[in-house]
């Protein structure tokens, strides 16, 4: 009889914690693997919604009596509040475990204490195996949490040479088909979804996560959000058509910011305040450029199609830098080809807020 060792039941936790991308907000990802004293798995779990079992409790469940003198493999730090549920520090303690293996500590200090709890109750601790791919797979959570506002990807589609429309205005359809399936499954994995009045104006998008081929609606819709200094959206937009949550976010609600336009840094907190951790800015390049300069994206999401337009506005207006020092540093992390397109992934090499 082997065994599994905890790197190894850690590697399956941070896999398990995955499956609950787009439904545990705001709660994180976790996901639990729980070990009897000789090294096999007796139980398994992951955080499914807010509200739902954590991780270490479906494990728990599973195990039964075998948790006894096992150990447990927490992607993050066991909670020791109680929510929703109790906490989870307890029934690891209850259920006699001797040793829990965590990856990442809890950054929220409401939840925090788990690992001080159990190690006061004699449970051996230790922190940080696989840390780093952990925080990879919360990455939106922890940012969110460790900021107080939603993580923030900038997602745009454009011809290879950056442009949204042709001179004339003219802008369906830039990307392929399967490059916006893509979109819906990335509108699926976030809280809230965020366009700008200009975008509401021009195009009239629906902002829902839907089937493309039968316009079916996901079950779980994000949030659709509208800034709005004025209240211009008219009441026929289709973001008001009730399929999903509609918030249209005016100087009124959350306050003015330099131009008399809304305040976007407060924006965020109000959504963080609303349970939203990770949210999707879908333009367009008046609103992207604004939450840029103001260092509050924290990825881009570009799909670029094989086509070039020379004329016609870029995917981004003004986003701060006056000269070239003064460039937006990005860092690629990932090109896929999305039919006949491409998914570029970005990260800024620096956020503020
Ligand atoms: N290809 C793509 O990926 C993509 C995606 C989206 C849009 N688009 C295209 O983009 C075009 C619309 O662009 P747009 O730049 O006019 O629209 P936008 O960026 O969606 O909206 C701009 C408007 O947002 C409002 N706003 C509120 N607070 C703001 C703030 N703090 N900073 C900046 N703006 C703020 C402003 O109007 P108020 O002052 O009235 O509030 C502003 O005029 C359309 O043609 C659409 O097709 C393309």
């Amino acid at each position: 009889m082997g065994g599994v060792s905890a790197d190894e039941a850690m590697r399956r936790a941070i896999a398990l914690a995955a499956r609950g991308l787009g439904t545990t907000s705001p709660n994180p990802l976790v996901g639990c693997v729980l070990l009897d004293p000789y090294g096999d798995v007796v139980g398994e779990g992951f955080h499914a919604y807010a509200g739902g079992p954590h991780a270490e409790i479906v494990a728990l469940a599973q195990a039964g009596e075998r948790a006894r003198g096992g150990t447990a493999v927490v992607t993050l730090e066991p909670c020791d509040h109680t929510g929703r549920t109790g906490p989870c520090s307890g029934a690891l303690i209850s259920a006699g475990v001797r040793r829990v293996v965590v990856a990442v500590a809890d950054p929220n200090p409401v939840a925090a204490g788990g690992i001080e709890r159990l190690r006061a109750a004699g449970v051996e601790v230790e922190v940080g195996i696989r840390a780093a791919e952990a925080e990879a797979g919360n990455l939106a959570w922890l940012t969110a949490v460790r900021r107080g506002r939603p993580y923030l990807t900038w997602k745009y589609a454009a011809t290879l040479d950056g442009r949204i429309a042709a001179a004339d205005g003219t802008s369906m359809w830039i990307t392929s088909e399967a490059a916006r399936i893509d979109v819906h499954a990335l509108r699926g994995t976030v809280d809230a979804v965020i366009a700008g009045v200009g975008t509401v104006l021009a195009d009239d998008p629906r902002l829902t996560v839907r089937n493309l081929r039968d316009g079916t609606l996901a079950i779980r819709q994000p949030l659709r959000v509208v800034v709005d200094s004025a209240g211009r959206t008219p009441l026929d937009a289709r973001v008001r058509d009730g399929a999903a949550p509609t918030w249209v976010a005016t100087v009124k609600e959350v306050g003015a910011g330099p131009e008399g336009r809304v305040e976007l840094a407060e924006l965020l907190a109000e959504l963080y305040r609303r349970g939203v951790r990770a949210a999707l800015l879908e333009g367009g390049p008046t609103l992207a450029g604004a939450f840029l300069s103001a260092g509050l994206v924290d990825r881009v999401v570009g799909y670029l199609a094989p086509k070039l337009l020379g004329a016609g506005p870029a995917a981004l207006a003004d986003a701060g830098p006056r000269t070239i020092s003064e460039v937006i540093d990005l860092e690629f992390t990932d090109i896929t080809p999305v039919g006949p397109d491409l998914r570029v992934t970005a990260y800024p090499r620096k956020t503020e807020g």
